[in-house]
């Protein structure tokens, strides 16, 4: 039912786009994401053709995918800034230097250091996709360990960003000064032991830089509209790992 309801939902969407450019009041698709997966859906060469029902599942990934990591990334960062106020007023100094009361652009929103620095610190403690799973497709030997095909392996973000065999003593602490340098220095021991956006050729495909470029612009907004305050009592929430 709720299925249904989310692919007649997401129909509506397209058939819009379609009709604007069937009644030539748009004479392309457009650019955006939805706009490149219908030019695919009306490619006349075979190779490139994807079906509606495709498109519609790409869409939900996106949407899915999108959506409810980027909240609690948001939701947690704001959390974690209302109890910092330190470094609140910090991150809040770097924006307005570099944007003062400008809109942001891209090539400055770059140069947001220490908001990356604050946005990687909020990953570790409260990772919004808390693991995620790997199928052996055939037998392989990884170091002294063989692993046998249709084993599945489970990735404990959650367990790895809060050992503190890797991260220090001080590995529940909110510290965004690990992140001061490269990713690979925080981790000390293990450079792979950061991966709130998975790992390897299937990983986040909005892990690089560009896609982050939106987190940042979001918060940037916030940083320059809104002071967090009186939060100064509560503590960090603790995941039971
Ligand atoms: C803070 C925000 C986000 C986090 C922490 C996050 C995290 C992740 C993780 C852990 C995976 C699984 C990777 C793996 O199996 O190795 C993943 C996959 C994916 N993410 Fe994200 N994600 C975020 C935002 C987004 C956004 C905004 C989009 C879309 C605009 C997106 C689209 C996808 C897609 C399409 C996949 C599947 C990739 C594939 O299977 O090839 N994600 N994400």
């Amino acid at each position: 039912m709720l299925e249904k309801k989310i692919h007649n939902c997401i129909l509506e969407i397209i058939n819009e786009r379609e009709e604007k450019v069937k009644s030539s009041e748009e004479d392309s698709f457009g650019n955006d994401f939805l706009g490149l997966l219908l030019k695919a859906h009306h490619d006349n060469s075979d190779s490139q053709t994807i079906s509606v029902d495709d498109l519609v599942e790409e869409c939900k990934t996106f949407y899915f995918a999108g959506q409810e990591t980027t909240n609690t990334l948001l939701g947690w960062t704001v959390f974690l800034l209302a109890i910092h106020i330190d470094w609140q007023e910090e991150v809040r100094k770097e924006v307005l230097n570099l944007f003062g009361r400008e809109n942001p652009n891209p090539d400055s929103i770059a140069k947001l250091k220490l908001m990356g620095m604050v946005f990687n610190e909020s990953m570790r403690l409260y990772p919004p996709v808390i693991g995620f799973e790997r199928k052996v497709e055939r037998e392989v030997r990884v170091g002294e360990l063989i692993l046998p095909a249709n084993l599945n392996l489970i990735f404990s973000t959650l367990a790895l960003h809060h050992d503190p065999h890797i991260w220090g003593e001080d590995v529940n602490q909110f510290k965004p000064e690990r992140f001061s340098e490269r990713v690979s220095e925080a981790t000390k021991i293990n450079s792979t032991a950061f991966f709130p956006f998975g790992m390897g050729p299937r990983n986040c495909v909005w892990s690089n830089f560009v896609g982050f470029l939106e987190q940042k612009t979001q918060q940037n907004e916030r940083e320059r509209s809104l002071n967090w305050c009186g939060l100064n009592t509560l503590v960090h929430y603790r995941h039971s790992i």
